[in-house]
């Protein structure tokens, strides 16, 4: 069984490296295991909540696109993809909204801070406040819930944003009756380093203290880690490792035997031009070959579209089938569907049959079933059982469980009965969706019938 491991990156700046050490490199292992099923995706709609700059938006969107591709990101086994190439997401940010008390969201870290910043400036509460800021934990919500991601990598920051997720599926889920998400797990990395920027606080954009990753060339990187604060011990003086930014920028990089002998050479009293070098070289040694894909990606832009259309097409196989199954459960439906069911209501009330189930041996030995309807109709084909008994069981629980508490995910044409997590039949193909989302709505019908009946 693969974990789907799911991540977002906010598409409002260009990556330096304490980026590349705390949250891409970290990412793309984790990618790279067998049993990851990852998702990494742009969330550029998040980044217009941040940015109203149309420029800066599209560079960084190519530039963040390029910089995950040239750090080793293989767009074959991750699903790489732009939120904004998904529009699943903005339609489950409503349908989560409308099950989103306010009141949850005000309790949200960042508006909070806003509204704590107007208040103490005699502001009013919400000046400056867009509802996009406001909104900014549902649309997060979604990006999580359409893909039923277990696990979600962030930062400590996030963690809020994720039990808020947590919170909006589980009211969804309660208030529609039946799974429909799973609960997203946040995965913090203990392991991974923060960097500290040229002042020696956390590297962070927003205290203007970065290390650019590919920005500007080796030149820029050496002329920026030059400016490294350090303390004013001469050449020859013994400097203490632990304190030492530069260390820790080394050690984010180095072999255990390299961060040694680095160590040593501080204690001995390596001059901090040098040490800035021996840090330089060091880091270049990682990321000269990156910066030269990088150059080549971002020389090729309908490459990287190429890619990410690609990544939109592998998300959208996931998020189209959840949302149809999403908007049936909240009663969004074909009106033919309606007259169907009406229809199809008054046929079963005359009626003195009922659906049924007919077992069967197949070629290969195997024990299966169908379901038909009353009117003779085909509803469900089993999977092979070894066992009669499997498949006995199976049906007995199907004629207990009722039609609103069955998990039925959507394919393109089909639909595929889940029972404890386990598919265990599933529809004939449909011949459009329409059809599709009509023999759901009969289905769940025919289910409800047998329930009923076995309750009498
Ligand atoms: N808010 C996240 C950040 O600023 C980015 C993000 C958007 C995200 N949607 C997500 C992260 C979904 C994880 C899952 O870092």
């Amino acid at each position: 069984m693969q974990t789907r491991v799911l991540t977002g990156i906010t598409t409002t700046g260009t990556p330096h490296l304490g980026n590349y050490v705390g949250a891409i490199r970290p990412a793309i292992a984790a990618s790279r295991r067998p049993e990851v099923d990852a998702f990494f995706f742009m969330a550029d709609y998040h980044a217009l909540i941040k940015s109203d700059d149309p420029a800066r938006i599209e560079r960084s969107r190519l530039e963040i696109a390029a910089t995950w591709l040239a750090a080793g990101l293989d767009p074959k086994k991750v699903t790489f993809y732009r939120q904004s190439d998904i529009p699943e997401i903005p339609e489950l940010t409503w349908f989560l909204t409308c099950v989103t008390a306010k009141g949850l969201l005000n309790r949200a870290h960042a508006y909070k801070a806003a509204v704590d910043k107007n208040t103490e400036a005699n502001e009013d509460a919400d000046a400056g406040v867009t509802a996009g800021l406001y909104m900014y934990p549902v649309l997060m919500a979604a990006d999580i819930l359409a893909f039923n991601a277990q696990q979600v990598p962030v930062g400590r920051d996030q963690i809020q944003h994720i039990e808020m997720a947590r919170d909006i599926a589980q009211r969804f889920n309660h208030i529609y009756g039946r799974e429909f998400f799973v609960q997203p797990e946040v995965v913090i990395e203990e392991q991974v380093a923060t960097l500290p920027g040229l002042d020696g606080r956390k590297m962070s954009k927003s205290y203007d203290n970065t290390i650019p990753l590919f920005a500007g060339g080796a030149k820029q990187l050496r002329e920026t880690i030059m400016r490294i604060v350090t303390d004013s011990r001469m050449p020859g003086e013994p400097k203490d490792p632990e304190s030492s930014s530069l260390f820790t920028i080394f050690r984010a990089f180095a072999s255990e035997a390299e961060s040694a002998a680095f160590r040593r050479a501080l204690e001995e009293g390596i001059g901090w031009g040098e040490a800035k070098q021996v840090l330089f070289e060091r880091i270049e040694a990682d990321v000269a070959p990156m910066r030269e894909r990088y150059e080549s990606l971002i020389a090729k832009p309908a490459a990287i579209e190429e890619i990410l259309q690609e990544g939109a097409r592998k998300a959208r196989a996931i998020a189209g089938p959840k949302m149809a199954e999403l908007r049936d459960a909240i009663g969004l439906r074909a009106m033919s569907s309606v007259t169907m069911h009406a229809d199809h209501s008054r046929v079963l009330s005359k009626s003195v049959k009922s659906p049924r189930f007919a077992s069967f041996r197949d070629t290969d030995g195997s024990f299966r079933f169908r379901l038909f309807s009353s009117e003779g109709d085909e509803l469900l084909l089993s999977k092979s059982f070894k066992d009669p008994k499997a498949a006995g069981a199976v049906q007995k629980q199907l004629k207990s469980i009722g039609g609103s508490a069955v998990t039925l995910h959507s394919l393109p044409l089909s639909l595929v009965l889940e029972l404890d997590g386990e598919p265990v039949a599933s529809t004939p193909d449909y011949v459009d969706e329409m059809a599709r989302d009509e023999a759901l709505a009969y289905l769940r019908e025919a289910l409800d019938k047998l329930a009923a009946q076995g309750s009498e």
